[in-house]
């Protein structure tokens, strides 16, 4: 009798080492969130984890209050120390940073930005409509943090569409919409 052996072999995949920029409320979060479950990446939110460290009763948190309410870019050093032990060398996916020039190439080394891009009235109106308690969803801090997005995080678009990484996806439409045009993004570039 014949026998046939299948040998299986593992291929590795590609690292996916992300960035997700997009204005205040285009869904950088929610699609994060699940391009980091489908395709088992450490999600690193420096949004959340500004938020998580203000809870704690430290000088940092107080500093990290103060700026979160009014809706303006917190200092790089501010803002690196809290993201420092969270990002991991490979596989990961940055939401929310870099946000300025001064902060790319601080942690690893990135093979797919995306951009997701979404009318300002949409995003404000996402914000305005979600009731999450965050004290930066106010209208005057949701204005300011509209006007560091043209300022701070325009030229980092525009930094990594130079350097051929950039992805751009329409956010509007429904989250599962734009979550396919990622995947979309994702599958070609571990097709290439
Ligand atoms: P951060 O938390 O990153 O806030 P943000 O950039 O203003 O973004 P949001 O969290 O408001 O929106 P999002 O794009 O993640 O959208 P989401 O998925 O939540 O940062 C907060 C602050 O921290 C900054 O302003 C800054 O001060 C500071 N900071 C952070 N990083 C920094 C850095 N690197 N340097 C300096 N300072 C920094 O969606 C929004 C809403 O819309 C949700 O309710 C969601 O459910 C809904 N939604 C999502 N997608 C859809 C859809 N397709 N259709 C309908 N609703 C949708």
């Amino acid at each position: 009798m014949n026998t046939t052996t299948a040998t299986v072999t593992q291929v590795k995949r590609k690292s996916l080492n992300m960035v997700v920029i997009g204005l205040p409320g285009s869904g950088k979060g929610t699609q994060s969130k699940q391009l980091a479950e489908k395709y088992q990446l450490a999600h690193v939110s420096s949004g959340e984890l500004l938020r998580s460290e203000m809870t704690k009763n430290t000088e940092r948190a107080r500093e990290i209050r103060v700026n979160m309410e009014k809706g303006t870019l917190f200092p790089d050093e501010l803002v690196n120390s809290v993201l420092m032990d969270s990002v991991p060398s490979d596989n990961f996916i940055l939401d929310g940073y870099p946000r300025k020039l001064s902060q790319t190439g601080v942690f690893g080394s990135v093979n797919i930005v995306f951009f997701i891009g979404l009318d300002g009235r949409e995003a404000v109106r996402r914000i305005l409509s979600r009731d999450e308690g965050r004290k930066d969803d106010t209208e005057e801090a949701v204005q300011k943090r509209l006007q560091a997005f043209e300022k701070e995080t325009r030229p980092v678009v525009d930094h990594y569409r130079g350097l051929g990484l950039l992805h751009e996806v329409d956010g509007s439409g429904s989250r599962e919409e734009v979550f396919e045009r990622m995947v979309g993004e994702v599958e070609a570039f571990l097709n290439e």
